[in-house]
């Protein structure tokens, strides 16, 4: 089965299986969204069923939680769980400080709540992610409807004063009508090509009335999980500055690879 999969897709499997690896007995963990965090969902639920792990899964979207019930994972509310052991999730780009942009799947506002409450973040990505500055990636920054037209005005004329290279902002759209993210709010995407500061970015774009949150991870991420399509693995730990590679084998169990939706 391994083998009928796209070299990328091998890369986000195997950094999602060595990821799961730091689940533990008992964890309560957060369930990151998008393409290589449904990879991730899948190993948790091979080792649920296999190993007889407990665990408790705290989704990150609507998307994962339908995934994750549907793999037999318990879910919990992050208002029940209230702290959690880990939060496991991926990214669109990542730097080499572990700064990340996410949002490209429109859940960065509960990914962002989510992964600050937990005592550790792992993302986990494909070796593409990597970049030495941030902002080929469009940022997403969700905004509240009301007022958005102003909102994304006001986010444009305060980026003239930052470091970044392009200022075009969009509003991200589903087909004709404009992209509802789960807490029901809107997503303006930030075309800025190159972020020269994220910590200053990030911080700016949150004084910004009728901004929720942005895309940028700045001190949230502590490792970076790199998968590569030929199975092999790097793992980086920001806080020890440990780097330690592995191979993962390709050829798991068929129900990883049965009907895997984003
Ligand atoms: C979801 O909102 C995002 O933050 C995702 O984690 C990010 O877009 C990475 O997604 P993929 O794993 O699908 O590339």
């Amino acid at each position: 089965m391994a083998a009928e999969l796209s070299p990328i897709d091998k890369a986000k499997f195997v950094a999602a299986k060595r990821a799961v690896g730091f689940v533990q007995n008992g964890m309560k963990v957060g369930l990151g969204t998008g393409s290589t965090a449904a990879w991730m969902v899948r190993c948790l639920a091979e080792r649920v069923r296999e190993e007889g792990l407990r665990v408790t899964g705290v989704p990150t979207s609507t998307r994962t939680a339908q995934l994750a019930q549907q793999l037999g994972i318990t879910v919990t509310s992050l208002d029940d769980a209230k702290w959690l052991d880990l939060t496991i999730d991926g990214a669109d780009e990542f730097d080499r400080n572990l700064n990340l942009i996410k949002g490209g799947g429109a859940a960065l506002l509960q990914e962002k709540i989510v992964a600050t409450a937990s005592d550790q973040m792992i993302v986990i990505a494909d070796a593409a992610k990597e970049v030495s500055t941030l902002g080929a990636f469009p940022l997403p920054v969700e905004v509240i409807p009301f007022g958005w037209q102003t909102t994304k005005a006001l986010i444009e004329e305060t980026l003239v004063s930052l470091d970044v290279l392009n200022r075009d902002c969009t509003l991200r759209m589903n087909g004709d009508k404009p992209l509802i993210t789960d807490e029901s709010n809107y997503i303006v995407d930030l075309h800025l090509k190159r972020i020269g500061n994220p910590r200053q970015l990030a911080l700016v774009l949150n004084q910004i009335p009728g901004v929720v949150e942005n895309g940028l991870f700045i001190d949230i991420c502590d490792i970076v999980v790199i998968g590569h399509g030929d199975g092999r693995v790097t793992v980086r730990n920001i806080n020890s500055g440990a780097v330690e590679d592995d191979h993962i084998d390709l050829a798991p169990g068929d129900n990883i690879f049965a009907d895997l939706g984003d």
